[in-house]
């Protein structure tokens, strides 16, 4: 292979993002994510109506990746795409779409895992962006996601811990619906969260044992909550809508931080490498830098754009598997639960 550059496309398409991105070597020259606007009116994704968007959106989406790179389809190394997990009719419309190209093209395919992807974003090029050396932590959050794995190698890693009912974005979503507000409810979570009181409203934490987590129980308690006092006081949101965010956030919050440090000294491992849509709350962030002051941890988190669904870090996984040779074939499928490492 020599020192040619590498030229990898990728796709993703796992959930509602459509997403397309050139990658040469290690670095990002375009990533375009058309997300779909037509599940916020549902409160969350719906599939059918995923999958049918991703049909409408891809053509373009790749042609523009392509022409923001100031690249020719002709250039390429190889064609990159997420395999799973994900839904299932989401997924279809990527893999069917990269595995034709690659034959169109005559170039090697390679498939990703989506939660490989998250973690190894890392490992994207950018200015001032400090890379993970191994072995290290990564949590993975989002609104479809909750793991911490201890990554090894580039494709070595073991799952410690993961969600067993929603996920935590799930989780500031539901709340979030809860209080009336609009979907995705997270953002919103954090901005009213600033101004509230986090001690206001104890909610019980869930007692999961290991490094599992579990939050649909926090958001049963929370529903049970809201529904009281309204009934005493049918203003009780309006008047409190602050305090009862900052008490969400720091309930998830501190259910996050008590199982990363557990992860910490079990594993005895420092370096926390944070992705997922959730990566962007405030009061991640601020717990993150006490954990570095205080317990001396060495924490990383890529640009946003990197932390939410996006085609660059399927890129990245791509470039890493190309230079291992790790391609697949035609008779690759598209896989709705796909386990690391499996
Ligand atoms: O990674 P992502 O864009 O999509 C997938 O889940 O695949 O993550 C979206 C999730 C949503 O649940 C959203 O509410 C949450 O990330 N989120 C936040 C914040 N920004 C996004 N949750 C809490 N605080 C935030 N600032
Ligand atoms: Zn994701």
């Amino acid at each position: 292979m020599g020192n040619k550059p590498i030229y990898i496309l990728a796709i993703e398409s796992s959930c509602d993002d459509t997403s397309a991105a050139v990658l040469c070597d290690r670095k990002r020259l375009s990533n375009v994510v058309a997300t779909q606007k037509i599940h916020e009116e549902y409160g969350g994704v719906v599939p059918e109506l995923a999958s049918r968007a991703h049909q409408q959106n891809i053509v373009p989406v790749v042609h523009q990746a392509l022409a923001k790179a100031n690249i020719d389809k002709k250039q390429l190394s190889a064609i990159a795409f997420t395999r799973g997990p994900g839904l299932m009719g989401s997924l279809l419309v990527g893999t069917s779409f990269a595995k034709s190209l690659s034959l169109g093209l005559n170039i090697p395919l390679i498939e990703v895992n989506h939660m490989e992807a998250h973690i190894l974003a890392h490992f994207i090029e950018e200015e001032n962006h400090k890379i993970p050396t191994f072995p290290f932590l990564a949590m993975t959050i989002s609104g479809g996601h909750t793991q911490i794995v201890l990554v090894k190698d580039y494709f070595d890693m073991d799952i410690l811990g993961q969600t067993l009912d929603d996920a935590v974005g799930e989780a500031f979503d539901k709340s979030a619906k809860i209080l009336g507000l609009p979907y995705p409810g997270g953002p919103l979570i954090d901005k009213y969260a600033q101004s509230g009181n986090p001690k206001a409203f104890p909610f019980p934490k869930s007692k999961v044992g290991d490094l599992n987590f579990s939050f649909s129980g926090l958001k049963t308690s929370i529903l049970y909550f809201i529904q009281k006092q309204t009934k005493e006081n049918p203003n009780f949101i309006v008047e409190n809508r602050d305090d009862i965010c900052a008490s969400i956030q720091y309930t998830i919050i501190d259910i996050l931080m008590s199982k990363l440090k557990k992860a910490v000294k079990q594993t005895g491992v420092k370096r926390i490498a944070i992705g997922g849509g959730v990566s962007a709350n405030s009061g991640i962030r601020k717990a993150l830098e006490e954990g570095e002051k205080k317990y001396g941890w060495t924490t990383y988190i890529p640009k946003f754009e990197y932390c939410t669904d996006n085609a660059a870090m399927i890129g990245i996984v791509g470039y890493l598997k190309y230079k291992e040779e790790k391609f697949t074939n035609q008779s690759v499928t598209a896989k709705a639960r796909y386990i690391i490492n499996t």
